[in-house]
């Protein structure tokens, strides 16, 4: 079966509120390049044998193009976010339905209990690596590993600007992943070194370009431009890089990752539909 993944074109993408540090709504976004980026990168995944689920977009619901805080997902399971912004909070209806119009099991976690879904979790083998602080709860993440019965490793993210884990944290295969140090405490250091056998970091202008938001399919990596030093290091560890240009996305603090959503499991994950 072919990857498959679900993506929302930009009709209604814009820099409408500041929930982050890169959101800046006197910049705004440019929608017209936005949807010339993101058909590149759906020609780019679709061009990998990638099979892309489209969602319809919505008025009034301008972060909706990140459909990895969907939700988190695992076999045939959709499990919901609950995002600690009422922006965002109203997406959920819109993703749960989709979910449900699609065969997959909606599932939720209890009221008031902050996950973001793939944005904040993502697995690398059989372990599910949590990232939490800024959106996502350490406990919201501890009720997830109990639920789906996997082993999970709580991250704290320190760094205002690397406030998803996926904007810091990308694994590649299990036990290998790409990461900016600096995101992370002296101890998440030490449980990423602990755990992921192959840790290959990437240096702080392209992590501030979110070269670790990338999009992994089999052998290849798909990533936002202007990473020269990320695709020799991926090169040297037997992968393909492929750079789109996604700068319009990085106004609303995301890229790659973020505008999709793995609905098969990724490749790192231990899983697998
Ligand atoms: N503006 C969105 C927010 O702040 C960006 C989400 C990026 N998504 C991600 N998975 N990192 O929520």
């Amino acid at each position: 079966m072919p990857p498959r993944i679900l993506m929302c074109p930009p009709d209604h993408y814009g820099i409408e509120y500041e929930i982050n540090p890169w959101m800046n709504r006197s910049l705004g976004a440019v929608r017209a390049v936005a949807f010339t980026q993101w058909t590149k990168l759906r020609d780019t995944l679709v061009s990998l044998g990638v099979t892309v689920d489209a969602l319809a977009p919505q008025p009034g619901l301008p972060d909706l193009v990140f459909t990895a805080n969907a939700g988190l997902m695992f076999h045939h399971t959709f499990l919901s976010s609950r995002f600690k912004h009422e922006v965002r909070a109203k997406e959920s209806p819109v993703f749960d339905e989709w979910f449900a119009a699609h065969g997959f099991t909606v599932d939720h976690l209890p009221e008031r209990m902050y996950h973001e879904g793939a944005g904040d979790a993502l697995f690398c083998g059989d372990t599910l690596f949590a990232g939490y602080r800024t959106r996502s709860d350490a406990n919201a993440h501890n009720w997830v590993a109990e639920r789906l019965g996997v082993r999970c490793l709580p991250l704290e993210l320190v760094n205002p600007r690397f406030y998803h884990l996926d904007t810091c944290f990308c694994p590649l295969a299990p036990g290998e992943a790409i990461y900016f140090p600096d995101a992370f405490d002296g101890y998440g250091r030490r449980v990423l070194e602990t755990h992921v056998p192959k840790l290959i970091p990437v240096v702080e202008d392209e992590a501030h370009r979110f070269g670790c938001n990338a999009v992994v399919v089999e052998k290849t990596v798909v990533h936002n431009s202007r990473c020269p030093q990320l695709g020799v290091s991926l090169r040297a560890a037997g992968y393909k890089s492929i750079e789109v240009e996604l700068d319009e996305f990085l106004k609303a603090g995301g890229s790659a990752k973020c505008l999709t959503l793995r609905l098969d499991g990724e490749e790192a994950a231990g899983w697998k539909r």
